[in-house]
């Protein structure tokens, strides 16, 4: 399982990517240089990479500047509508930020102050962000590098077994635990996909110990997974629901905590104003709102062509023939290629670099996370150079 987190992007990626454009599925470098992209940015590009629709909002922005935090913003309120619409129905209320590490910063916080509670448990080896609270419910071998983390921390070691449910309810059982948080499934851990039985008895025990479950679906939401939203494959109602990336078509920073009421609730008593300077600014907002307004208009086939994609990609990876045996983990067009070694990911990744495709890795795992968009053309040329790079 991959403990590592990803470097800044200097280092993971080979300095000679010097990025010019993007568009479409298509990174051209200062050279002029083309690539089909299957990394989008890692989530953010899921609808292709300057969508018109999102992309003529931008250009037709008339509004303000910028918004005061304290002052109110009529699309502040519409694109809170417009998440809640999307998310289940116990998740009515919006908290802004600026992306998903303070999506989740807020999330802690915010159970912290319901509950009442101090811990926190997560998946060993997972990513929530950059903040010192996100660095905290992450991978333990972040404290070797940085010494005051949150204490009480708790991690489970995926996947989510027989043993890990039993650990999960010992832990529980101290009524100590302010929240669960986890990727329902995991692109950071290299697509991990846990067993439906298993995850829901996770969110069952949180209820029956008054712990909250925290969904973080800054990478996997948006229609990654083959649904609007990952917990959905596993019928789950999260209490927070965490978002950003592709919120705004890749063209603005924005990120969202979606609560239920009683949260809501305890925020507004307990003075959990989360104040964010640049959370939701007006030109985050408008691209957005007409990002989220699309995607519902579009649901249905963005969807269906998600699972035609989906399919297309697992037949043709699975007559790859890798350099030693490798596992291919794919829910929608999230695809976790696990090859058994680090080196041997890191050389197809680059590989591909050289042949014209852009991949990411973690640890063993090559992962591809293509446009939602992506027609079965540009795939076939991508799948074809990956071939070529094995
Ligand atoms: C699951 C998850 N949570 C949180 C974050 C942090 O988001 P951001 O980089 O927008 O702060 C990431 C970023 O990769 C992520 O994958």
């Amino acid at each position: 399982m991959p403990a590592r987190r990803r470097e800044p992007l200097a280092r993971e990626e080979p300095a000679e990517l010097q990025v010019a454009a993007t568009n479409g599925n298509i990174v051209t470098d200062s050279r002029g240089r083309k690539y089909i992209d299957f990394v989008m940015g890692w989530c953010v590009g899921n609808f292709g990479w300057r969508p018109a629709a999102i992309a003529k909002a931008i250009e037709r922005f008339k509004g303000p500047d910028y918004v005061y935090p304290g002052y109110a913003y009529a699309p502040w309120t519409e694109l809170a509508r417009l998440l809640a619409s999307l998310a289940p129905r116990p998740l009515t209320t919006c908290f802004r930020a600026t992306g998903g590490s303070e999506a989740v910063d807020l999330a802690l916080q915010a159970a912290m102050i319901h509950t009442g509670r101090r811990a926190f448990l997560s998946l060993e080896g997972s990513y929530h962000g950059n903040s010192l609270a996100g660095l905290s419910v992450g991978a333990s071998d972040n404290r070797e590098r940085i010494k005051n983390l949150l204490p009480h921390c708790g991690k489970i070691a995926p996947p989510l077994d027989a043993k890990a449910l039993r650990r999960v309810e010992q832990r529980l059982k101290r009524r100590d635990v302010a929240a669960f948080v986890m990727e329902p499934i995991s692109i950071n851990l290299g697509v991990l996909i846990p067993e439906k039985d298993a995850i829901r008895r996770v969110r069952d025990l949180c209820r029956r110990y008054g712990t909250l479950f925290v969904a973080d679906e800054v990478a996997c939401g948006f229609g990654r997974t083959g649904r609007l939203f990952a917990f959905e494959h596993f019928d789950l109602d999260p209490d927070m629901l965490c978002v950003a990336k592709a919120m705004s078509g890749g063209l603005a920073p924005i990120g969202a905590v979606i609560a239920t009421a009683p949260i809501a609730t305890s925020m507004e008593e307990n003075g959990g104003a989360f104040y964010s300077t640049y959370g939701w600014h007006p030109r985050s907002v408008a691209a957005a709102i007409a990002t989220l307004r699309d995607l519902k208009a579009n649901r249905p086939r963005l969807l269906a062509s998600v699972a035609e994609m989906s399919e297309y990609f697992r037949i043709r990876l699975l007559q790859l023939e890798f350099n030693r045996p490798a596992a291919v983990r794919i829910q929608g067009l999230a695809i976790g290629i696990d090859v058994g070694d680090e080196d041997y990911a890191d050389s197809i990744h680059d590989n591909c670099r050289r042949n014209g495709l852009l991949v990411s890795t973690e640890g063993s795992t090559v992962l591809l996370l293509p446009s939602l968009a992506i027609d079965k053309r540009t795939a076939a040329r991508g799948l074809d150079i990956l071939a070529r790079s094995i």
